[in-house]
């Protein structure tokens, strides 16, 4: 929706070793990696000097910002650019991850970051952005983008 609007590349963060279908077993997962300060190797790579502006894209996991997300920003030095952070999450809200993507991005502009809930994965609900929802979401954005002046 981000991208009908603004333009730009469009990237999707793929790990070497990707997480586990099962909603337990991926949250233990997450867990464990958020208190060692594991960062999951990412397959994809980003030629990030292409780049003055990123929209950050993510979900909230554990109240926190998912460990591959951590595992772009370690990697990949958005000094001097502009950051947008976006965020679904299943009703909990950002958590600690918009203050995370501040301190993991401490040379950057941060602009108003956006966040709406998507699907449940908890409950096998995966995929919410159609009909009304789409909809609304889209207005959401629209309003969002347009406060940022794009
Ligand atoms: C490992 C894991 C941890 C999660 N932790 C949270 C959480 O702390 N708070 C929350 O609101 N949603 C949590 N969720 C739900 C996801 O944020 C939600 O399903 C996702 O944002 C849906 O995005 P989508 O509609 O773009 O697929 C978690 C999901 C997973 C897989």
């Amino acid at each position: 929706m981000i991208q009908e609007q603004v333009g730009g590349d469009l990237v999707e963060l793929e790990l070497v070793n990707p997480y586990p279908g099962n909603y337990q077993a991926i949250v233990a997962q997450v867990a464990r990696e958020n208190d060692s300060g594991f960062l999951p190797p990412l397959k994809t790579k980003v030629d990030i000097s292409k780049y003055d502006l990123i929209f950050l894209g993510f979900p909230t996991w554990g109240m926190k910002l998912p460990p591959p997300m951590k595992s772009f920003l370690n990697e990949n030095d958005l000094s001097g650019k502009t950051v947008i952070p976006f965020n679904t999450n299943a009703g909990y809200g950002v958590g600690s991850s918009f203050d995370q993507v501040k301190k993991l991005c401490p040379n950057s502009v941060i602009l108003k970051g956006f966040s709406i809930k998507g699907g449940i994965e908890r409950d096998g609900i995966l995929f919410v952005m159609e009909g009304e929802k789409e909809k609304q979401a889209k207005e959401e954005v629209r309003k969002w983008l347009n406060e940022l002046s794009f």
